[in-house]
């Protein structure tokens, strides 16, 4: 099975695309100023990296995972890119500000990259992100671990991969660290998964590894349609089914100008 960091890059540009499509509306949060350095957190394929180097600005994309860097440096030859876990990264220099999207839930050592982003900026350097809010995908979360632990008996809820913070929780480590919060903001946003009914198959696939570990590909396959069997009365509107994605987005400062 593979794991977040192993992703193929390709499948990600393929049909995660909304990923960066989502994260264009982070930018005027940001508000890079031609002549800054902007670090991407957490950067993916490099698109948003772009996206952001079209201000004037010096960016630089990191990500923990090697065929992700592999393809940004591909599509964008122009762009700096480098391999680093955002738990355990330093700089050489330091970045007027830190961008970061839909990586951050991925991280279960928050503070380790709270610390991280002190030590890359600049005093009076920005942060700004985006990533999964308490609540997150909390209905696909339930049937994934209730199928789970029907099946097997183990407790799923020890395989969760993601750190779902509440704004009080996030905003308190940032302020532990030293930061001022500036803003914060938690909200819903339904995402509308591809493949009509098979759209929880298939975000299974993309992003449910971790709980599937050790197990046969057969009996995974069974527990997905079980799990969309679920998960699609209360996640289906219209036309697809809508994942129920919840935001935290935040905008922080590093003082001392
Ligand atoms: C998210 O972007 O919120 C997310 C992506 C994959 C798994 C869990 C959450």
């Amino acid at each position: 099975m593979k794991s977040i960091n192993q992703w193929q890059a390709q499948e990600y540009d393929n049909q995660l695309a909304f990923v960066s499509e989502y994260g264009k509306s982070l930018i005027p949060w940001l508000r890079p100023t031609e002549g800054e350095s902007i670090l991407d957190l957490g950067c993916g394929t490099g698109d948003l990296t772009q996206e952001i180097s079209q201000y004037g600005v010096a960016v630089t994309g990191i990500d923990a995972s090697s065929d992700m860097i592999a393809q940004a440096k591909k599509k964008f030859p122009e762009l700096e890119f480098w391999e680093a876990d955002g738990q355990q990264f330093e700089t050489e220099r330091q970045y007027d500000a830190v961008f970061s999207n839909a990586a951050l839930h991925w991280m279960r050592k928050p503070r380790n990259v709270v610390d991280g982003v002190w030590h890359a900026l600049k005093p009076g350097g920005r942060f700004v992100a985006e990533f999964g809010g308490k609540g997150n995908v909390q209905i696909i979360v339930n049937a994934l671990e209730e199928v789970l632990e029907r099946h097997t008996g183990i407790k799923a809820s020890e395989r969760n991969p993601w750190y779902f913070p509440t704004i009080a929780q996030y905003s308190t480590l940032l302020e532990d660290r030293g930061f001022v919060v500036r803003q914060a903001y938690h909200y819903d946003r339904p995402t509308k998964l591809a493949d009509g009914e098979d759209g929880i198959i298939g975000w299974l696939a993309h992003f449910g590894d971790d709980y599937f570990e050790g197990f046969s590909s057969e009996q995974v396959k069974e527990w997905c349609q079980e799990i969309s069997e679920i998960v699609i009365p209360k996640l289906w509107k219209n036309d697809a089914i809508y994942a129920d994605y919840k935001r935290i987005r935040i905008e922080a400062f590093k003082p001392g100008v």
